[in-house]
């Protein structure tokens, strides 16, 4: 299949490519398109063969279910059962915007969608392009992370064509991704709403609109099998480049000491090492590539360069990684949730 490319402009989405990418929708095609999070890989979330071709394209277990993105309001009610008073705080305080709540589903959403659960995950993004292709095929979009499965979601059109070229019928290029990280994914089906997948709308945020939020224990640690993720997707290997990446942990200037041994040790062994630095400390490392994600107290920074960062290790051909870590607490949770599975809960305490 033949992967058609199209640059959209998000200030203003001409209404003609907006048209062009809506019916390739309708005719049950694939169309990857940007969102404020990352780039999605739509499809019609109302029909099971769109959805098998996106978990085909992926390469993606389908018993991992699909979020549906709308692009209004009242295109909620039709595919949910009910919408619980939490839920409506949650929705009229951070929608549009990177917020998933998970809801009980209506009959309409087939099993194949929301990978044969009850419920249905919907998300209504920010991103003008987005709101316009969604609005504009007049469906419920099926859209997971536009990536194959196990590698880092794109945050760019380009990180979408090499994951998934020949495989979907178009991508929608418009820019870079804002945040870099995937919506957090609330649960409001139950009293009090718990955090699935944290992300860019932390605990603390809607703690201020519905006093209690909880948050699934098995999102950092190793999942097992008295800690398993209520989230399907969160029990996979995830974010991982073919290098393998180790977090060191400890106060900054063990943490460098600790890095620089473990590349002179890898290096010494043929290995092509990389740090993921930050800007207060990227000058004092000794690697083959050193890139800083940005300043310590910019989580919005690192967050944004974190996905990129892990493919263009693999495009340099980096065997070995080394990370710093962060403080696990508001928007540095989805940091450091993300880190985790990227290095698949590797972790060395420098001393
Ligand atoms: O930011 C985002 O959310 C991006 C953009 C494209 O919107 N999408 C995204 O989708 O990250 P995906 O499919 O890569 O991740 C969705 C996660 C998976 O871990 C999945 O298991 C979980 O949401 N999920 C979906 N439906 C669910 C449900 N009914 N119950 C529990 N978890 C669900
Ligand atoms: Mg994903």
């Amino acid at each position: 299949m033949e992967t058609r490319l199209i640059k959209i402009s998000t200030e203003n989405p001409e209404a003609d490519l907006v048209e062009e990418a809506a019916r390739v929708l309708r005719e049950g095609g694939l169309v990857a398109f940007p969102t404020e999070t990352v780039y999605g890989l739509g499809g019609n979330g109302l029909d099971s063969e769109a959805c098998k071709k996106i978990y085909s394209a992926k390469g993606r277990p389908s018993d991992n279910p699909l979020i549906l993105h709308i692009s209004q309001i009242s295109e909620l009610r039709p595919i949910v059962r009910e919408i619980p008073p939490k839920a409506q705080k949650l929705m009229d305080a951070f929608w549009p915007g990177p917020l998933t709540m998970i809801f009980p589903k209506s009959d309409i959403v087939p099993l194949t969608t929301t990978g044969g659960l009850d419920t249905v995950a919907v998300r209504f993004p920010s991103h003008p392009v987005a709101i316009a292709i969604i609005r504009a095929s007049g469906l419920p979009i099926a859209g997971p992370s536009a990536n194959s499965s196990g590698k880092p979601s794109p945050t760019r059109a380009s990180h979408v064509a090499f994951d998934l070229s020949g495989k979907i019928d178009m991508i929608v290029d418009g820019g870079a991704a804002e945040w870099g990280l995937e919506s957090t994914i609330v649960d409001v089906s139950g009293e009090i709403p718990i955090i699935l997948r944290p992300g860019a709308i932390t605990k603390e945020m809607m703690e201020a609109v519905v006093d209690e939020v909880l948050i699934d224990p098995a999102i950092l640690s190793k999942p097992s099998d008295d800690l398993r993720p209520k989230a399907p997707g969160m029990k996979y290997t995830h974010y991982s480049p073919a290098a393998k990446v180790t977090l060191v942990k400890g106060d900054s200037n063990a943490v460098i000491r600790k890095i620089n041994q473990l590349c002179a040790s890898d290096s010494a062994q043929g290995k092509k090492t990389g740090v993921m630095a930050t800007e207060e400390t990227k000058e004092f490392y000794q690697a083959d590539v050193v890139l800083s994600l940005g300043k310590r107290e910019s989580p919005e920074e690192i967050g944004a360069n974190l996905f990129k960062f892990l493919r263009k290790f693999d495009f340099l051909g980096v065997d070995m990684v080394y990370s710093e870590v962060f403080p696990e607490v508001g928007e540095g949770l989805a940091i450091m949730n993300r880190l985790n599975k990227a290095a698949g809960y590797s972790r060395i305490d420098a001393e």
